[in-house]
């Protein structure tokens, strides 16, 4: 059975929790791709924010609603975030931001009373490992980098927001402890390693079937 056809499902399921008059966060990626059309055909009064120009554009395309997440006046909190992940630990752990959205789409995820994580089964993984995807600082990045030390630049475009896309390459135990210095560390904007504490639900498509986790 093909990995699209697993997202496609996990993202059919992920659909069906949405409800009439919620604030909705989409999440980027090849498996969102699946979430919108499913998503749009429910016909549902939804009020929407993207985490990508890319999500924004798919969406707007399909006839959804979606509004600024930015300044003020924008929503203050979400009722549901829907997203797909590069990796899934068993404890939960998420390792995001292989299409390095990361950034918005924690910022998301952390808006949402409920996040649900989609993936095809591929990404279910017995540890987390690198890459960590990282934005970074334009300001001071030399140094910021010394500092992370195996940390290494990706040949991408910047963020919308103007970060720097990079790699954590350095190996680690700990994704907690990790993430941890990550966000101490000055320059760093944001990384990768989403808590199991912010993750309500994975959703998996596996072969024909579609599996569901709770984290702890
Ligand atoms: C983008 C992301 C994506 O959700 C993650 O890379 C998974 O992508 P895909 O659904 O294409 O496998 O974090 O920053």
């Amino acid at each position: 059975m093909s990995l699209e056809r697993e997202k496609q499902l996990a993202a059919e399921a992920a659909a069906q929790l949405v409800e009439d008059g919620m604030t909705v966060g989409l999440g980027s990626g090849s498996t969102v791709a699946h979430l919108l059309p499913a998503l749009a055909a429910r016909g549902l009064d939804l009020s929407c924010v993207a985490t990508s120009p890319a999500t924004e554009a798919l969406a707007l395309g399909l006839g959804m609603r979606v509004e600024s997440f930015g300044g003020v006046d924008a929503p203050a909190r979400l009722d549901i975030a829907i997203d797909g992940a590069d990796q899934v630990a068993p404890s939960g752990w998420v390792v995001k931001g292989g299409g390095a959205a990361h950034t918005r789409e924690k910022v998301v995820a952390t808006a949402a009373d409920r996040f649900v994580v989609i993936v095809s089964s591929d990404k279910l993984v017995e540890r987390i490992s690198p890459p960590v995807p990282l934005e970074l600082l334009e300001y001071g990045l030399a140094a910021t980098l010394r500092r992370l030390g195996a940390a290494k630049l990706r040949d991408v475009p910047r963020s919308p927001d103007g970060g720097v896309i990079a790699d954590y390459v350095g190996e680690f135990d700990d994704p907690e402890a990790l993430a941890a210095r990550l966000s101490a560390t000055a320059g760093v904007v944001e990384h990768g390693l989403f808590p199991a504490s912010l993750v309500s639900e994975v959703i998996v498509g596996r072969g024909e079937a579609v599996e569901r986790l709770t984290p702890a």
